[in-house]
């Protein structure tokens, strides 16, 4: 398979600095290497550059770095929107709201195919907030709202290019949701197993049942892996802990989930913040994770089947 790396240096997304570094960190741990050894074809594309722009201030004024978010989101949406059919990027951020450039590219892609794009978020977040519901003004806390179109963002960010379904959208890992995300969950379909649904049903019962909806409707998936989906102790370079997070087993088992449903056709890497790495742990457990999506296992042989 083709895989094209694509650096998505933003942080002005997140309160805290340090995102911008988080291609580099990948690129240190070799991530384009490991992929080459798994049998792929690995091209570093570097990294986007955001667009200088200056937007019309929103009412909420605690926004954080509004100019430059949405400089970012075009920039990104741009990038994106050149990626062909036949390569797999893998977004490497950067904070979270990398996800408002990189989803409505992936969707308006799946549909020259007359194919739907669908989501798995895994994250501790839901990052379902808008311009008013923000209570920290942090931009990260918002790309679910704005590529779904639940609600309106212009015009400060671009027209979508393309829209996911919240139908077609499936988060797990959730355990820090603010009220108004709450509510907002509620009035969508989409579908939340949070750490409490995991604990009760193990991860790989959602997991299944939405790759058998991917695989049914015969649709393009997209990965956004906010590295704060896993436990602060094994991966804590993120500026949002939250305790209690994704095992490295259960996170491993997802991926190798992943890798054998064929269905992954494009994956975000995001709040990777190096600053807060412990010598370089997270980003080689990220890149160990990104292997498992691609094809690195421990046998040679299926283990189970699906379904
Ligand atoms: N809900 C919180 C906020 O809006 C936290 C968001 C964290 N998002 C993230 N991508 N890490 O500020
Ligand atoms: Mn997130
Ligand atoms: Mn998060
Ligand atoms: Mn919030």
């Amino acid at each position: 398979k083709h895989i094209t790396l694509l650096g998505a240096p933003i942080q002005t997304g997140a309160w805290r600095r340090g995102c911008l570094m988080g291609p580099d960190a990948l690129r240190t741990a070799d991530l384009a290497a490991t992929l080459t050894v798994l049998g792929h074809d690995v091209t570093d594309a570097g990294d986007v550059s955001p667009e200088v722009l200056s937007v019309p201030a929103t009412e909420n004024q605690t926004i954080r770095d509004l100019d430059l978010c949405a400089g970012w989101v075009r920039a990104l949406q741009a990038a994106a929107g050149k990626v062909t059919q036949d390569t797999i990027p893998v977004f490497m951020g950067g904070d979270h709201l990398m996800a408002a450039g990189t989803v409505p590219a992936m969707a308006a892609r799946a549909e020259t195919d007359g194919r739907p794009l669908f989501v798995l978020w895994l994250d501790a977040h839901s990052d379902i907030h808008d311009f008013d519901s923000t209570d920290s003004g942090n931009l990260h806390g918002t790309p679910v709202a704005y590529f779904t179109g639940l609600s309106d963002f212009s015009p400060q960010f671009p027209v979508l290019p393309g829209r996911v379904d919240p139908a077609n959208i499936c988060m797990i890992g959730l355990r820090s949701v603010d009220p108004h995300e709450k509510a907002a969950l509620a009035r969508t379909e989409i579908q939340v197993a949070d750490m409490r649904a995991i604990d009760e049903h193990g991860i790989a019962a959602p997991l299944r049942a939405f790759l058998d909806r991917v695989e049914a409707a015969n649709g393009h998936l997209h990965v956004s892996f906010d590295v704060d989906f896993l436990e602060p102790d094994i991966a804590p370079a993120v500026g949002t802990t939250v305790p209690g997070g994704a095992s490295f087993r259960e996170a491993h088992l997802v991926m190798e989930w992943l890798h054998d449903s064929g269905l992954v056709t494009s994956l975000d890497i995001a709040e990777l913040n190096p600053f807060m790495d412990e010598r370089g742990k997270t980003a080689r457990l990220m890149v160990d994770f990104v292997a498992s999506l691609f094809g690195k296992s421990v046998l040679d042989r299926p283990t189970r089947a699906r379904g």
